[in-house]
């Protein structure tokens, strides 16, 4: 018996390892196959590797890399960009060419420094908070989209700090792609630049070249001069030379509110939709405390308010071949360069400047600028209609309504006669506006006749807490 049972299991065994070999060598064979390298197909199945391994790099591509490759395509777009410049003055030719030099030692280290700052997660649109939405959201990124935040700077140390600081904290994740920053710094000023430089790749610093005397003007005017030729040079920059199609401008010297950059996004399609509105600004001039009400509310206004204020590419073509020597905002102000244009302001100011020591002197910091409200609760734009701001609707709308209401005198609204919460006070000529607007602790002064804030000739505010229409006759025809 022990000779039979020894050869059955000797049988046993060596079909056992039979057996064995047989499923290792199958599965050898089968992964050896999935990996697509066949005895059979040798060439064709290696091809296929190829492509596999392309496709997988591929999608990771578009998943981690889609955005830091179109911002990348952005940055480097700026060069070819350099096309749209018009032939202009040498003088021009030669300020791009100083420039240029050190653009070009810089280029590298600026193209690092977008591809590093992009690759943090983005989004363009309001998130619906789902990983799919977000994913769609960070492809829609185009470069027509984004819009430049350019801070202007020159020797103020802290003041550029404080305006860089809160540019960069008040900045939600989901607009970051598309409000670059970049900062122009004037002057010359070395402690100035150190802080800027300290920001790294947060933001991309350009520095004005052009540095020389401004000759046979008054001392206290060469700011003027100076602050002047600094927008000429970085406007030239970011809209010629890097090529960017819209940007806010924002002096070292303002703060911001939360919602600033929601504000932006959401009123740049105006820009594109109504040829009639040139710029959308951050600030109302009447916007103290006491005079505001409604942080949702925007208005037309024919009065260039500046301080924070968005431009289109187009606008900067207009305006290059004929920007001033001084004075840029009350230039703007003239009838030759507004040509009926208006710009969108807010009820509640999306800025404020802390900027007591300036070109200006800080008198009108101390008597004024120092009360203006800034906006602290976010107001979602992006998420309402803002379509009742294009001139075809507003026109109508808003002089029906200013002409409507009851009217009413001053003193019988400081005297609490009026019950209503709307009211028109009207007007009759610029000297009574001014007595009115200063009885009613609104700005008083107008440019190229134009009453600050005014649309039509109509200034709204709030006057213990009534909203007052002050207003031209009903048959206004135009500003003096
Ligand atoms: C005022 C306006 C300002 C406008 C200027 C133009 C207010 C509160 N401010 O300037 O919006 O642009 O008139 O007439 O109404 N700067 C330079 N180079 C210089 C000096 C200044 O680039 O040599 C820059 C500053 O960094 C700042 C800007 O110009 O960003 C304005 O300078 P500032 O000193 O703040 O002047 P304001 O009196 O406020
Ligand atoms: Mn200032």
């Amino acid at each position: 018996m022990r000779p039979v049972i020894f050869k059955r299991t000797r049988l046993i065994v060596v079909l056992a390892v039979l057996f064995f070999l047989y499923i290792i060598f199958y599965k050898w064979h089968t992964s050896v196959n999935l990996r697509g390298i066949s005895d059979r197909d040798g060439n064709e199945s290696l091809s296929q590797r190829e492509k596999t391994e392309i496709m997988d790099s591929e999608d990771k591509l578009t998943e981690n890399e889609g955005i830091k490759n179109r911002y990348e395509k952005l940055v480097n777009s700026f060069d070819t960009e350099n096309d749209i410049k018009e032939n202009d003055s040498e003088s021009k030719e030669s300020e791009q060419e100083t420039n240029k030099d050190q653009d070009e030692n810089e280029q590298e280290d600026e193209n690092e420094a977008y591809s590093k700052e992009s690759e943090e997660p983005k989004e363009l649109t309001p998130s619906k908070n789902t990983p799919e939405t977000e994913q769609e959201n960070q492809v829609n990124i185009e470069k027509e989209q984004v819009i430049v935040v350019l801070v202007i700077a020159c020797n103020r140390p802290e003041y550029v700090k404080k305006c860089i600081d809160t540019l960069l904290e008040k900045r939600p994740a989901d607009l970051k792609a598309q409000f670059p920053i970049v900062v122009s710094q004037d002057c010359g000023h070395e402690e100035t630049e150190k802080v800027i430089a300290s920001y790294g790749n947060k933001l991309k610093l350009i520095k004005q070249p052009d540095l020389s005397a401004i000759h046979g003007v008054a001392a206290h005017m060469v700011g003027y001069y100076k602050l002047s030729r600094h927008y000429k040079w970085a406007l030239g920059q970011i809209f010629d030379v890097m090529g960017f199609d819209a940007a806010v401008i924002v002096e070292d010297d303002l703060e911001i509110a939360p919602d600033f950059y929601d504000y932006f996004a959401a009123t740049r399609p105006l820009l594109d939709q109504d040829p009639t509105i040139w710029c959308v600004s951050a600030w109302n001039d009447n916007g103290k405390e006491e005079c505001v009400k409604d942080n949702g509310l925007l208005f037309r206004s024919d009065f260039f308010p500046g301080l924070g204020w968005m431009l289109k590419r187009s606008l900067w073509n207009e305006l290059r071949p004929k920007w001033p020597n001084a004075f840029w905002d009350d230039w703007m102000r003239n009838p030759e360069q507004r040509q009926d244009r208006c710009c969108i302001r807010p009820e509640i100011c999306r800025t404020k400047t802390f900027g007591e020591n300036g070109v200006s002197q800080g008198q009108f910091y101390l008597q004024h600028l120092q009360y203006i409200k800034l906006n602290d609760k976010f107001f979602h734009f992006r998420n309402k209609d803002l379509s009742y701001l294009l001139k075809d609707s507003y026109d109508s709308d808003f002089h029906n309504h200013a002409y409507m209401i009851p009217s009413a005198s001053f003193s019988e609204i400081k005297s609490g006669k009026v019950s209503t919460t709307v009211v028109r006070v009207q007007y009759e000529d610029n000297s009574s506006f001014e007595s009115l607007a200063k009885q009613f602790g609104i700005m008083s002064d107008l440019k190229s006749g134009v009453p600050r804030m005014a649309y039509r000739g109509i200034v709204v505010f709030i006057y213990k807490g009534i909203r007052v229409f002050l207003a031209p006759p009903d048959q206004w025809t135009g500003y003096e």
